[in-house]
């Protein structure tokens, strides 16, 4: 009986604990829902479009530096989950990236890594370089 009893207060006591963790509310930790992703697209950047406002240097140029910079990891839809559409490189991705400020603890912001082609209506085209810069 005396055994029985001792269990008895044992549950009580872990009951009581379960109870009191589950009511102090902890501020929302962004990095609970964070998963490591694999950028498949590194290196993958698209053939420059001629233009003729850009010399062939100015474009090889620009093209190494996307493909060094990764910039087609985010922006090419599925890079960031490890399956890339490779007809669609730099056209903007629709999963969001979360991010957090050290300085506010409110939830995370959602950003969507844009269409950066040179494409006149969805991407970049009628960009001045001053606003691209
Ligand atoms: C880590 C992921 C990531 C990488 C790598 C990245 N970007 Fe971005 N980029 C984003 C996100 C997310 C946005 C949207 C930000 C926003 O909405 O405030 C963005 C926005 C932009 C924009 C603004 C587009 C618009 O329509 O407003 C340009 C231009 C851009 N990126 C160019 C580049 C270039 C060039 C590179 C490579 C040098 C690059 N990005 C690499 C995530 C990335």
């Amino acid at each position: 009986m005396r055994t029985a009893s001792k269990h008895c207060c044992y549950l009580l006591a872990s009951l009581l604990l379960v109870a009191c963790e589950t009511s102090v509310e902890a501020p929302y930790n962004p990095l609970v829902d964070y998963e490591q992703l694999d950028p498949a697209t590194i290196f993958a950047t698209p053939e420059p479009q001629l233009s003729s406002s850009y010399t062939t240097e100015q474009l090889s140029r620009g093209r190494y530096m996307v493909g060094l910079l990764g910039c087609g990891s985010c922006h090419t839809d599925g890079a960031l989950v490890g399956d890339p559409n490779s007809a669609r490189l730099l056209a903007g991705f629709s999963t969001g990236i979360a991010y957090t400020s050290p300085f506010l603890d409110d939830d995370p912001g959602v950003v969507f890594p844009a269409n950066i082609t040179p494409d006149m209506e969805t991407g970049l085209g009628s960009w001045t370089m001053e606003r691209l810069v």
